[in-house]
C-alpha cells in the first residue's frame, strides 16, 4: 500500500428518508469502519465522514404523505440513522447532515465557483407544470397510464407495475399528485454540468490510470464512459434543497445528487474548521469513497468531474463499491419491508452488534450480490464466533486462572509445535493488512479467524489439561503461547469485531497494545495479571431465528394480500339456484393421501346424514393428522366423480389466500354435523 500523510475516508450519506437496514450496513458502513479502525490502529492519520443527505424529491413526498414538514422528516431519520450507526460501532469522526448551515454554504459557493468559471451551461427545456399548485412538478409528483403495460398508476420516473424506466412525457394522460389537474408544458431554465466535456479526461484518470479498480466499479465506469457522456441538470424546480445562489434562479434548488457529494467536504469542514483543506485539497492525502453500487456513478464520474472543474481538490484514490446483499434469497425492499432494520436487530439481539458485523463481512457482496439467512446467522455464529473464537479465548483464559491463578505463565524450552505457533502469528498479520488494504474484507476476516484456529488446535494438540499432573513447566509454557495468541486475536479482530476486542483487551488487560506490536516480540509479559473470563460470545438458540423467520412469513402475507386483486364477479344466480346447493357441515373422521398423486388426499367425512368419501386437492396442503377430527364445509349434492378409481361424494369448501395458501371454510364454533349452510 503507498504510504500516504492522512486519508479521507468517506461512507455514502444515507438519506434521510426512512431507518437502515443490513444491506445498507454490509454493502458500506461495515466495510468503511473496518477500513478506518485498522488504518487509526495503525496509527494513521485519518478521518472517517459521514452523514445523512437530507434534500431531494422523496423526502418531500414523505413529509406530504404525513402532513408534515420535510425538515420533521430529517430530523425523525437523521436521529435514528445516527443511533444505529453509534449503537453498530460505525466509528465516524463527524456524523452531520445536509441541513446544516455549512453545508449550505459549502455547496453553495462550489456551485458559486464553477458558475463564475463559466462551467455550466445554461439550457431552457420544457417541463410539467401544475397551474393550480403553481409549481413544477418533479417526474415522481407526475402519475398516468404506462405505454407498456397499461398501468394506470405509474409515476413519471417509472411504472412500477412493469419496471420500465420512463421519461415523464411518455406518460398517458399525466395527472398531478399534488392538485389531481392535468399538468401543462411550460419552459424552465437549469444549469447543466457539461460531463461531455471531461470525457477525456476521465477515459485517461479511470481506464488508463486505476486499472486496480474493483472490476465491478471498473466495469460500470467503462460503460458509462463507452457510451458517452451527456451534460447533466445540476439543478431542480424544488421548493425543498439548497436555493442556486444565481439572480433569477428564485424556486430553483440545487440537485440533490450535486449537494450531497459536498456533504463529504461540509462536514470534515464541520470537523476541523482550521485544518480540512489538508485531507482535501492536498497531494499527499488519500481519499477513499465507501459506497453501494447504485452510487457508482456519481462518485466515480460525476463528482470528480466537478471537483476537477473546481480545480483545487484532490480526485479519489479508490472507489471500493459493493454490490446488494439479499435477504433470505429475495431483493431487500423498504417498500415491501423485506429487510432486517438496524433498529429492530438491536432490540431483538442486544450485545450481538458484533454478531451481525461478523456475519455482513464473511457475506459481503463484495464483487457480486449476496445473501444474507437467518439460518447462515445462527451458524456462523455457533459454529465461528462461540466455538471457534470464543471457545478458544475461554479455555486458555480459564486454565490460566485454574492452574497459574489469573497470570500469565513464565515460558520455558519451546518445541517446534510452539516456533511453529508463535511465528503464525507474522503471517496471519501479513495476511490480514494485505486483504484490508485492497479493501477485501471477507478473506481478511477469514485470515484473522486462523489465528483463532491455530490458537485453538495448538491447546488441542498440547492438551495441557492431560499434562498439568506431571509437567507443570510444559504447561506454563503452552498457556503463555496460547495467551499470546488470544492478545494477539484482540488486536488482529479489532476492526471487525470492535466490542469483543474491547472486551477481551479487557480481559486480559491489554490497553495499550498496537497494531505494529502483533507478532514481534510477546504481547504479554510472564507474571502479567489476567481479569476474570467472561464469555465473547453466546449461543444463538433456535427459537430466537425461528422468531425471525416467522416475521418475514408474517411481511410476505401482508405483502401479497396488498398486492392481492380480487377476480371479478362471476354472473348472477337465482336464489333458486343458489338454494339448489346443498351445503352441510361434517367432520373428517379419516385421511389418508392418495398413493401415486400428489394433490389428492381422501376424506372420509361424517355429513350428519351419512359417512362418505370425498377425494380432495389438498394434500399438497395439509397433512393427514392436521385433518383428522377437522370441521369443514360439504358440498353434499355434487354429483359424484370418479378420481383415480376413487368415488368422490361431495366436496369440501375452502378459501384460497393471497399467495395461493388454503383456508378452510368452517364454523366459528363447533356445530351438529348435518348443519346446513345457507
Ligand atoms: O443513494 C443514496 O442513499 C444517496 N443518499 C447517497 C449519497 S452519497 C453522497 F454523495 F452523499
Ligand atoms: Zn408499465
Amino acid at each position: 500500500m503507498k504510504d500516504f500523510k492522512r486519508y479521507m475516508v468517506t461512507s455514502a450519506l444515507p438519506y434521510a428518508n426512512g431507518p437502515i437496514h443490513i444491506g445498507h450496513l454490509a454493502g458500506v458502513y461495515v466495510p468503511a469502519d473496518i477500513y478506518v479502525r485498522y488504518l487509526r490502529l495503525r496509527g494513521k492519520d485519518v478521518v472517517f465522514v459521514g452523514g445523512s443527505d437530507e434534500h431531494g424529491v422523496p423526502i418531500t413526498i414523505t413529509a406530504r404523505k404525513e402532513g408534515i414538514t420535510p425538515q420533521e422528516v430529517v430530523d425523525r431519520y437523521h436521529a435514528l440513522i445516527r443511533d444505529a450507526f453509534e449503537r453498530f460501532g460505525i466509528s465516524f469522526d463527524v456524523y452531520s447532515r445536509t441541513t446544516s448551515k455549512i453545508h449550505h454554504r459549502t455547496a453553495s459557493e462550489f456551485f458559486g465557483t464553477l458558475y463564475e468559471k463559466g462551467d455550466f451551461v445554461e439550457k431552457e427545456t420544457e417541463q410539467y407544470y401544475d397551474t393550480e399548485a403553481q409549481q413544477f412538478l418533479a417526474d415522481r409528483y407526475i402519475t398516468g397510464t404506462c405505454p407498456h403495460c397499461r398501468n394506470e398508476h405509474a409515476y413519471g420516473d417509472q411504472c412500477e407495475q412493469c419496471g420500465t424506466s420512463l421519461n415523464v412525457t411518455d406518460l398517458i394522460h399525466p395527472r398531478s399528485t399534488l392538485s389531481g389537474s392535468a399538468p401543462v408544458l411550460r419552459a424552465t431554465k437549469h444549469w447543466y454540468l457539461p460531463l461531455d466535456r471531461y470525457e477525456t479526461f476521465l477515459r485517461e484518470w479511470i481506464l488508463e490510470g486505476h486499472r486496480e479498480w474493483k472490476s465491478n466499479v471498473y466495469g460500470q465506469c467503462k460503460s458509462w464512459l463507452d457510451s458517452g457522456l451527456q451534460p447533466r441538470a445540476v439543478t431542480r424546480d424544488l421548493d425543498w434543497g439548497i436555493p442556486v445562489p444565481v439572480a433569477g434562479a428564485e424556486g430553483k434548488v440545487l440537485y440533490v445528487w450535486f449537494d450531497a457529494p459536498i456533504g463529504y467536504i461540509s462536514n470534515t469542514r464541520e470537523l476541523l474548521p482550521d485544518t480540512w483543506q489538508d485531507y482535501w485539497k492536498s497531494d499527499d492525502s488519500c481519499l477513499v469513497h465507501f459506497i453501494g453500487k447504485d452510487n457508482i456513478v456519481f462518485h466515480c464520474i460525476i463528482f470528480p468531474a466537478m471537483l476537477k472543474a473546481e480545480g483545487s481538490y484532490i480526485l479519489p484514490h479508490n472507489v471500493p463499491a459493493n454490490e446488494f446483499l439479499n435477504l433470505e434469497n429475495e431483493k431487500i425492499s423498504t417498500s415491501r419491508n423485506w429487510a432486517v432494520w438496524l433498529h429492530e436487530y438491536l432490540n431483538d439481539f442486544p450485545g450481538k452488534e458484533d454478531v451481525l458485523r461478523y456475519v455482513l463481512t464473511a457475506n459481503a457482496p463484495e464483487t457480486k450480490d449476496n445473501n444474507f439467512t437467518w439460518k447462515d446467522f445462527q451458524d456462523r455464529n455457533n459454529n465461528e464466533l462461540v466455538a471457534i473464537y470464543g471457545n478458544f479465548v475461554h479455555r486458555a483464559m480459564v486454565l490460566a486462572h485454574k492452574y497459574f491463578g489469573g497470570t500469565v505463565p513464565a515460558r520455558d524450552r519451546l518445541t517446534d509445535v510452539d516456533r511453529a505457533t508463535l511465528s503464525a502469528i507474522a503471517g496471519i498479520r501479513k495476511n490480514v493488512e494485505n486483504a484490508i488494504e485492497n479493501c477485501r474484507f471477507r478473506e481478511a476476516l477469514k485470515e484473522a479467524m486462523t489465528l483463532a484456529r491455530t490458537g485453538n488446535k495448538y491447546l488441542a494438540d498440547t492438551e495441557p489439561w492431560k499434562l498439568i499432573k506431571t509437567d507443570e513447566t510444559r504447561v506454563k509454557t503452552i498457556l503463555n503461547i496460547a495467551l499470546q495468541i488470544a492478545a494477539g486475536t484482540a488486536l488482529l479482530f479489532e476492526p471487525f469485531l470492535p466490542f469483543a476486542s474491547a472486551r477481551l483487551r479487557n480481559m486480559l488487560r491489554l490497553p495499550a497494545a498496537t497494531w505494529e506490536d502483533l507478532g514481534g516480540s510477546d504481547l504479554l509479559a510472564a507474571g502479567h495479571r489476567l481479569n476474570e473470563p467472561e464469555l465473547l460470545f453466546e449461543k444463538i438458540e433456535d427459537e430466537a431465528v425461528e422468531k425471525q423467520l416467522r416475521r418475514l412469513v408474517d411481511i410476505k402475507i401482508a405483502n401479497e394480500r396488498q398486492a392481492y386483486k380480487a377476480i371479478p364477479a362471476k354472473n348472477d344466480v337465482s336464489f333458486d339456484e343458489f338454494s339448489a346447493m346443498d351445503i352441510r357441515i361434517g367432520t373428517v373422521l379419516e385421511a389418508e393421501k392418495v398413493p401415486k398423486t400428489d394433490k389428492l388426499m381422501r376424506l372420509l367425512v361424517d355429513t350428519g346424514i351419512d359417512r362418505r368419501t370425498i377425494v380432495s386437492g389438498i394434500a399438497e396442503h395439509f397433512t393427514p393428522e392436521e385433518l383428522t377430527g377437522k370441521q369443514v364445509s360439504v358440498l353434499v349434492n355434487l354429483t359424484p366423480r370418479t378420481l383415480k378409481g376413487i368415488v368422490s361424494q361431495g366436496m369440501i369448501l375452502l378459501a384460497e389466500d393471497a399467495g395461493g395458501k388454503l383456508v378452510f371454510v368452517a364454523p366459528e364454533n363447533a356445530v351438529v354435523n348435518g348443519a346446513t349452510v345457507r
